[in-house]
């Protein structure tokens, strides 16, 4: 092959190293320096001036931003560990199957009537930086219209315009190297869309040529183009850089905002232990938390460590209800039940859930170009060379799952119209929880008639198509109807919740993905794509009508891609919030959310990005509450 000439192998050789002296002087922090300073039990202080309850993504953020100010303490209390395997900041620990139970909460969902009554599968992280320790390094953001409708549903100063500063705050974005971006027309707009923040966004050294012809497919259908997804467009196809520095490490919390104030005198982390309670005065102020060594019985000993200002949850959609149900913030009914004195009524607490449903979709390439991803494995001579040009931080071992997304607008899925009419005429109350009381009910018929108004728009989407030279994938679901709960187990608070995703209860998700399963079908008859001689394999050719897609959908379709959120949602109080706009926690003081947990309606996005940006604000607000 072309590329594997001496002559052009020196050219790669030459731009790596171009590439590197680069990274070298913006002064990337490299995760061979990881600290995993933390503070045993026997030396916390009695009190905080800030308790952050999880250490995860959102927690280390919020910490950072807390203990920048020398004469504030912070403690983050942390279940999980430190991993500090080499391999988990690899590209390949984000491809999906690699992911790691030993990081994760052992939690399952009940059985999913829209998935044939299999179980969902459920992702929550337990280990130091959470989610972004984890996850699959896509690095992408929502369009505008996915936080405009944020602030549509009664949250002012949580739109588009007022998030871009906090992406921004997060993340410093490096351009791909110029002979791939030519080779590619990878595009962007770096100026609209980045700063200079702690988290590196950075392509890798590699893509796979089978691509092009994916998107010249794409443009042949009419699948509008953007050249920056990360500055309010994304929607239609476009590049997304991974979260990585420029060795194609993961560039992740722990490296972004732990790793620079581990040395802080004023933070104190603690792993391996998990928060109960926060305990409150009789004026409602929460004054103090809880805290157990993890995997010691429920009666096992506690310590209890007091907040003098604020206590701040991350404990991410799974426990940060968990926890406030714990504290008796919650719905009346279930707490009751559990024998938890009530403190606030707060019947938002725990429901709202939301995450992406995926389909994967298989096929082959008949007539396939060379390299392709399947070469890696195939071909020995192929693959003694990637894992050469590995050995030097280059070529195909750099990829993480993707760097191109389509995130399809409603209008251009066939049968939109009957779609959006079913949308707005269905008796949504029959595929809500049971468990909704008749305001939970009121506040999601707001929030389906918001999404209902903005599915229309060209300027975002309701279906991702990850692309990434491969011939099947995963398409996503993005902006479900259906709404799923994760309440107290009332026989033992202090077991994971009951986990209900119900997953594609609500008909017109299904009517959406059987659409989309078409509109991938057309990508792959497209003039474009002959030469590559596309086979459809999963579900097959034989699976044509809606009946049959569906009834694959349900047989096969996952509940989630980890990017559960919104049990505890921002919303006014008449519409079932559990935070204000501010993000502190209605009906008492002193105690708020910085996590996934607050965002009331799912981004059409991966999630990791959002969550820096929340965080980011979230410490703003804390910090404006307390300036002296
Ligand atoms: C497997 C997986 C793959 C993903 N892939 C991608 C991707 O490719 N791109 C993308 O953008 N997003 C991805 N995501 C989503 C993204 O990583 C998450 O949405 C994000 O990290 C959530 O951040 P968080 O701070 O809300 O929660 P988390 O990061 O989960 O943090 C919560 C923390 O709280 C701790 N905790 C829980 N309970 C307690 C307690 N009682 N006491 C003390 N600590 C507690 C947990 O151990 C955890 O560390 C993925 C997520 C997963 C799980
Ligand atoms: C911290 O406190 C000291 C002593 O009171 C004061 O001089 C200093 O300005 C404070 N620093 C900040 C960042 O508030
Ligand atoms: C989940 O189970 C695995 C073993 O399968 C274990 O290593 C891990 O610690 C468990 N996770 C938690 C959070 O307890
Ligand atoms: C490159 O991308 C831009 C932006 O999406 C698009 O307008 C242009 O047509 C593309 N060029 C080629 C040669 O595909
Ligand atoms: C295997 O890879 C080598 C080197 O990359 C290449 O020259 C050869 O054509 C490949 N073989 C096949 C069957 O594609
Ligand atoms: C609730 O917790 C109990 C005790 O751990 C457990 O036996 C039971 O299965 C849990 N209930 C559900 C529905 O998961
Ligand atoms: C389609 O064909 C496959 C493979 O022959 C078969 O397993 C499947 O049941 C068929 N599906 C339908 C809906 O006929």
């Amino acid at each position: 092959m072309a590329w594997l000439t001496p002559t052009v192998l020196k050219l790669t050789q030459l731009l790596a190293a171009l590439g590197a002296a680069l990274g070298a002087a913006y002064g990337y922090v490299h995760t061979t320096d990881l600290k995993a300073r933390q503070t045993p039990a026997h030396e916390l202080s009695a009190s905080y001036d800030y308790i952050v309850v999880g250490g995860g993504q959102s927690g280390l953020v919020v910490a950072n931003r807390l203990s920048e100010n020398p004469n504030r303490s912070v403690l983050v209390v942390e279940y999980g560990y430190f991993d500090d395997n080499p391999a988990q900041v690899e590209p390949s620990s984000s491809v999906p199957g690699t992911w790691l139970q030993k990081n994760l909460f052992n939690a399952t969902s009940v059985p999913q009537p829209g998935l044939n009554n299999r179980l969902g599968q459920v992702y929550a992280a337990a280990v130091v930086g959470g989610g972004s320790t984890i996850n699959g390094m896509v690095f992408d953001r929502g369009s505008a219209e996915d936080y405009d409708i944020w602030e549509r549903f009664g949250n002012p100063s949580w739109g588009w315009e007022d998030l871009l500063s906090y992406f921004k705050k997060s993340t410093t974005f490096t351009p791909p190297r110029p002979e791939l971006a030519r080779e590619f027309n990878i595009t962007w707009d770096a100026e609209r869309a980045y700063g200079n923040g702690p988290i590196q966004a950075n392509f890798p050294d590699w893509q796979w040529p089978t691509l092009k012809i994916q998107w010249d497919a794409l443009k042949e259908i009419g699948m509008p183009m953007n050249v920056e997804g990360a500055a309010g467009d994304a929607w239609g196809a476009y590049w997304t850089p991974s979260a990585m520095d420029a060795s194609y490490r993961r560039s992740y919390s722990r490296t972004g905002y732990w790793v620079p104030a581990s040395s802080r005198k004023n933070l104190h982390l603690l792993i391996g232990h998990r928060v109960n309670e926060v305990l409150f005065n009789s004026r409602k102020r929460a004054t103090a938390v809880t805290i157990q060594e993890r995997d010691t019985p429920n009666d096992a000993p506690r310590i209890t460590v007091k907040a003098t200002r604020e206590i701040v949850l991350c404990a991410g959609w799974l426990h940060t209800p968990h926890i406030l149900q714990r504290s008796g913030l919650g719905p009346q009914e279930r707490l009751e039940e559990a024998g938890i004195e009530v403190l606030v009524d707060l019947p938002g607490v725990g429901s709202n859930l939301q995450d992406h449903p995926a389909f994967t979709i298989e096929y082959q390439y008949l007539t396939d170009l060379f390299p392709n991803p399947s070469s890696l494995t195939d071909n020995a001579t192929f693959s003694v060379w990637a894992n050469e040009q590995w050995t030097q931080r280059r070529g195909p071992m750099s990829l993480g799952i993707t760097n191109s997304l389509v995130t399809a607008p409603l209008v251009t899925l066939p049968s939109y119209r009957t779609i959006l009419r079913k949308g707005y005429t269905q008796n949504v109350e029959a595929y809500l929880p049971k468990t909704y009381s008749a305001q939970q009910v009121k506040s999601f018929i707001t929030q389906r008639n918001i999404l209902l108004s903005s599915f229309p728009r060209l300027n975002n989407g309701v279906v991702e198509i990850i692309f990434a030279g491969k011939p099947g994938t995963w398409i996503i679901f993005m902006k479900p109807l259906s709404r799923g709960t994760a309440l107290l187990n009332t026989t033992d608070i202090y077991a994971e919740p009951i986990i209900d995703y119900n997953t594609n209860i609500n008909p017109v998700d299904l009517d959406i993905m059987v659409s989309a399963i078409t509109l991938y079908r057309r990508w792959m008859s497209s003039k474009a794509m002959e030469q590559l001689t596309p086979v459809e394999t999963f579900p097959g050719l034989n699976v044509t009508t809606n009946e049959q897609i569906i009834a694959s959908l349900k047989n096969t379709m996952g509940s989630g891609v980890g990017h559960s959120c919104c049990t505890a949602a921002m919303a006014p109080r008449e519409l079932s919030g559990v935070v204000a706009p501010d993000l502190t926690v209605y009906g008492v003081t002193g105690l708020s959310i910085g996590d996934l947990s607050i965002v009331p309606i799912i981004p059409a996005t991966h999630t990791c990005a959002t969550v820096y940006a929340i965080a980011e604000k979230a410490a703003d607000l804390i910090k404006s509450r307390h300036i002296s």
